[in-house]
C-alpha cells in the first residue's frame, strides 16, 4: 500500500535550508519550496521581530496559494548591543557578511562582555491554526574571524561548550546544535504528533 505524503510549503528559496528541513521532517512529508509552488514574489519582511517576519511570509503563502505553510526568520542578538543586529542581521552594515562582521567587531572593540545568541523563529500556519517554534544557541563573539566554513557571522561566533567558531566546527556539528536545528526539531515534533 502506498501512503500519501503530507504536503507542506516552506516559504524559502534557499535550497540548502529546504534540504536540511526535509531531512529532519523525514519521509512522511513532501516539503515544497516557493519555486515548486510557482511563487516568485519578493515576499515582504517588514516587522521588527523574528516572529512577525516569519508570520508575514507564511501568511503571504497561505493567502495567495492556499497551502499549509511555515516560514523562518533568524539572526544574531548581541547582549551588550541590546539584541542588535537582531532582525537586521543580514542588512546590518548595508554590505555583505564581511562588512557586517567588521561593523559588529568595531562596535565591540574594548568590550569584555561578549555574550550573544543566534535565534530562529518558525511560524507554522496549518488548517486554521498558527504555531510558533523557537531555537536559540548561546555563545560568544570573539575578537577576530576564525575559520572558513559556514556563512554570515559564523567566523566570529563560538557556541557555548566549544572552543571553535561555527565556521570551524563544520556543518555536521553546527546542524546538530544550531538555533535553526533546534527550531526545526520543535516543528518536526509538532507535525509528527499532529
Ligand atoms: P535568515 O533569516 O536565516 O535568512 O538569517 C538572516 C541573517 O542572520 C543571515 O543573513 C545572517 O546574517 C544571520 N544568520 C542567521 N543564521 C545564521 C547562522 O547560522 N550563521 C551565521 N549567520 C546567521
Amino acid at each position: 500500500m502506498t501512503t500519501m505524503k503530507r504536503k507542506i510549503v516552506f516559504a524559502t528559496n534557499n535550497a540548502h535550508k529546504l534540504e536540511e528541513v526535509a531531512a529532519i521532517l523525514g519521509e512522511e512529508f513532501e516539503v515544497l519550496g516557493l519555486r515548486a509552488i510557482g511563487c516568485t514574489a519578493d515576499i515582504p519582511e517588514t516587522s521588527d521581530t523574528f516572529a512577525g517576519n516569519a508570520l508575514q511570509k507564511a501568511q503571504y503563502v497561505k493567502e495567495h496559494y492556499g497551502y499549509d505553510c511555515f516560514a523562518d526568520d533568524s539572526g544574531l542578538e548581541v547582549d551588550v548591543l541590546d539584541g542588535a543586529p537582531g532582525v537586521y542581521s543580514a542588512r546590518y552594515s548595508g554590505g555583505g557578511s564581511e562588512e557586517n562582521m567588521t561593523k559588529l567587531l568595531h562596535k565591540l572593540t574594548g568590550k569584555s562582555e561578549r555574550g550573544a545568541q543566534f535565534r530562529t523563529v518558525i511560524a507554522l500556519l496549518i488548517g486554521e491554526e498558527t504555531h510558533l517554534f523557537e531555537g536559540i544557541v548561546r555563545g560568544t563573539i570573539i575578537n577576530e574571524r576564525c575559520g572558513e566554513g559556514g556563512f554570515g557571522y559564523d567566523p566570529i561566533f563560538v557556541p557555548e561548550g566549544y572552543d571553535l567558531t561555527f565556521a570551524q566546527l563544520g556543518s555536521e556539528v553546527k546542524n546538530r546544535i544550531s538555533h535553526r536545528a533546534k527550531a526545526v526539531e520543535q516543528l518536526a515534533k509538532f507535525l509528527r504528533n499532529d
